[in-house]
This record gives structure tokens, C-alpha cells and sequence, in this order.
């Protein structure tokens, strides 16, 4: 299969997903404004702000938006995704502060979008890097802050990927995860699903599951997130966003 992740039309979706303001939409065409802003509010509404974040690290990063708002009160975010194309164009945003694209009208219309980062991100504390999540860099560290949404049911193997997160927050750090448990065999084997399958509980259950002898619940919100694909058709979603206290 070819990676939907590394297309011209991906990009631009996640660029206008990731970056557009509520001006940036079609005024007379409805949308549901609680599901704006997702990569904003993953950060704003998931994170614990009391709790010091001197490290962060965003999995799936994709065009970096909240990598860029995990750098509003931690001192170094690294963010990682598996596709060239989409970190491409988050350091190019973060070299440059914007990124302009062409997004679908309909048809064949296009129009220009512009992404820009907002203000008040001190971008010198991002990096931006390739990489898989479920097989990081050896010397990759630990962090105070790990953030993953949208990424579970996109890969190949979420459990091994579950199993590896204890290693990855330092004690008393926070998870941060978004899922909406979309489970395609494209991306995962039915096997490696948790959950979602007869006879199987839930994923969240799965989830939990996998969790819970490493981490507190702490938290847990849906989180409605919105992608454009043209001016009159959207991918509505809900995610489960959860935050979890890596036990010391
Ligand atoms: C559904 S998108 C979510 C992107 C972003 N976190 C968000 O919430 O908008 C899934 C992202 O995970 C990335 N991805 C898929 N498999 C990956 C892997 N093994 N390691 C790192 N990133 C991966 C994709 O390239 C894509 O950017």
C-alpha cells in the first residue's frame, strides 16, 4: 500500500487541519465549531500545566501543530512521524513560520491556503525528526511529556507500541493519548487490533489494560476533531483523549 501519509493530498488536508483559523472556512457552510482546533485543544485541554515539562515528545506528529503548542510551556519538544513528507513540511514551517498549500474547492477548483505558526512559540525549543514510532532511536531518552493522538490504530502493532511507553515517560511524567479507535486492516492486522473485534471487550478496556500497571488515570475527555477533505465534505471523528501519570 501505498502511504496515504506521504500524498500532496494528505498534506494539505493536515496542513489546513493542523493550521487553519475559523476564518479559514467557507463562512455560509455550517461546520461544527467544537471540533475545530484539535491539535490546539489536545495540548491545552489534556495536558496537566501544573505538572514542570522541561521535555516533550509528540508521536505522529504529523505537520506539527502540536508540537508547536507543546513549545508554549515545555523547554524542548521533539516530534516524530513516520512520513518524510509530512515532517518536511513542519520544518518548514518551523524554519520559515509558514507553509502555503493548495486545498480542494471541489472538483478540481483549488485555492491557497497559507499555514501559519501563531504567535509567542519560541520555535528553537522544536525539533522535528523521521522515525517510527514503535522502533524510536536507541539514544532518544525520556521524557516529561509524551503525547500520541490519532496514532494507535495507524500502526502495525499498537500493543508493542503500548509496551514501550513506560520507558519512554520519566516517573511522575504524563501520557497523553488520543484515539478514536478507527481499526483498519490497511494499517493494523485484525489481530494486532485491541479490542474492536467479537468477542473481544473494548478498546478502551484493551487499553486500560495495557496501561494500568505503569500509569494513573487521571483524565479522560472526548476530544472532536474535524478534517476538511473539500469545501463541502468533512471527516467528523470523536477521539478518546485520556492523561496518565507514569507511576515512579
Ligand atoms: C491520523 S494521523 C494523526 C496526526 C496527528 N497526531 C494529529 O492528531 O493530527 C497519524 C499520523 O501518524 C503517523 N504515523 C503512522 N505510523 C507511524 C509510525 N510507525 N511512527 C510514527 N508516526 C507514524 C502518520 O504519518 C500520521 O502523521
Amino acid at each position: 500500500m501505498i502511504n496515504p501519509y506521504e500524498t500532496r493530498k494528505l498534506v494539505s488536508e493536515y496542513l489546513f487541519f493542523h493550521y487553519a483559523e475559523e476564518t479559514d472556512f467557507s463562512g455560509d457552510i455550517p461546520v461544527p465549531r467544537e471540533a475545530l482546533h484539535f491539535p490546539v485543544r489536545l495540548v491545552a485541554e489534556l495536558a496537566d500545566h501544573e505538572r514542570g515539562v522541561k521535555s516533550a515528545l509528540d508521536l505522529g506528529c504529523a505537520v506539527g501543530r502540536s508540537t508547536f503548542e507543546l513549545a508554549r510551556f515545555a523547554q524542548c519538544v521533539i516530534g516524530v512521524d513516520y512520513s518524510a513528507a509530512f515532517i518536511g513540511v513542519a520544518e518548514t514551517l518551523r524554519c520559515d513560520g509558514r507553509h502555503s498549500c493548495e486545498i480542494l474547492v471541489e472538483g478540481e477548483r483549488t485555492a491557497e491556503f497559507t499555514a501559519r505558526i501563531p504567535a509567542g512559540i519560541d520555535v528553537s525549543r522544536v525539533s522535528f525528526e523521521t522515525g517510527d514510532a514503535t522502533a524510536l532511536r536507541t539514544d532518544i531518552g525520556r521524557f516529561d511529556l509524551v503525547l500520541a493522538a490519532n496514532l494507535l490504530c495507524r500502526l502495525p502493532d499498537p500493543g508493542k507500541f503500548l509496551g514501550s511507553l513506560p520507558d519512554l515517560v520519566a516517573p511522575g511524567g504524563q501520557l497523553l493519548l488520543a484515539t478514536p479507535f478507527s481499526w483498519l486492516p490497511e494499517f493494523t492486522d485484525p489481530r494486532n487490533w485491541i479490542g474492536g473485534r467479537p468477542g473481544t471487550g473494548s478498546s478502551w478496556d484493551a487499553l486500560r489494560l495495557a496501561l494500568e500497571p505503569h500509569f494513573d488515570l487521571q483524565l479522560k475527555k472526548e476530544m472532536p476533531f474535524l478534517i476538511r477533505e473539500h469545501s463541502r465534505k468533512y471527516q467528523y471523528g470523536v477521539s478518546l483523549g485520556s492523561r496518565w501519570i507514569r507511576r515512579s
